[in-house]
């Protein structure tokens, strides 16, 4: 018998994960599982992460797999490169570093998880502890409600980081859909102290897609997922 690679012990208990009703234990499995995951479970190595600094866009994505339920995928960001403020409409995620380093700014909505957010309109949320982010560092987690907006800057970099989402991201082709993924920026913010956790009360309004904010494609040469996963 083969030995499953860890990618694919991961993305089994993803689809375990988010196929059927939602279960705390069989999310806890898959968090303990995707703590372990490393740049050689994925064959992302230097050289691939020397690509990734020398061509132009400040993002490459590999993607590693998607079905109705979940996407994973890796993101490596260049230094320097804050990866704008964006939500996760009514999805969950888990957010591993594998290599380099970046902050995580994290916001949650006070808004009800089924409102849907107009263009024009100006809303509150609270901005989380930023929180520093290694290869040594456990997966982040957000939820529909929980930490569902959230930026990203590699401070040092190349910062790699694998990425599960369920369910995945849903556009047409001109990007309207049931889960579009909208980028945001601070109107107002107001410092919080009283709390350990969240640092401020802001207002956030809807920006359109940033334009020096773009992605390449990396292609993903580690253990193949999709004969294994449509099984
Ligand atoms: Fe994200």
């Amino acid at each position: 018998m083969i030995m499953a690679s860890a990618i694919e012990v991961l993305a089994k208990q993803a689809m375990k994960t988010f196929s059927d009703r939602f279960c705390q234990k069989s999310f806890d499995k898959l968090w303990s599982l995707m703590n372990k995951i490393t740049t050689e479970d994925v064959k992302l190595d230097k050289n691939i992460l020397d690509y990734v600094s020398r061509q132009p866009a400040p993002m490459c994505v590999m993607d590693i797999f998607e079905n109705k339920d979940i996407t994973i995928a890796i993101f490596v960001l260049k230094h320097g490169v804050t990866m704008p403020m964006h939500d996760h409409p009514g999805m969950y995620g888990l957010l591993k570093v594998i290599s380099g380093a970046v902050e995580l700014n994290s916001y949650s909505l006070k808004t009800k998880s089924d409102h849907v957010i107009k263009s024009n309109e100006e809303i509150a949320a609270v901005r989380h502890r930023p929180i520093s982010l290694q290869s040594d560092s456990s997966a982040c987690i957000l939820t529909p409600s929980e930490k569902n907006l959230h930026e990203i800057t590699c401070v040092e970099g190349p910062a790699a980081f694998l990425d599960i989402l369920s369910p995945p991201y849903d556009v047409d082709e001109f990007g309207k859909g049931p889960r579009p993924c909208t980028f945001f920026k601070v109107v107002k913010s107001k410092l919080c102290t009283e709390s350990a956790d969240i640092v401020a009360e802001i207002q956030l309004s809807v920006i359109e897609s940033p334009p020096d904010f773009y992605s390449s494609t990396l292609k993903y040469i580690g253990p193949p997922l999709k004969d294994y996963c449509n099984k």
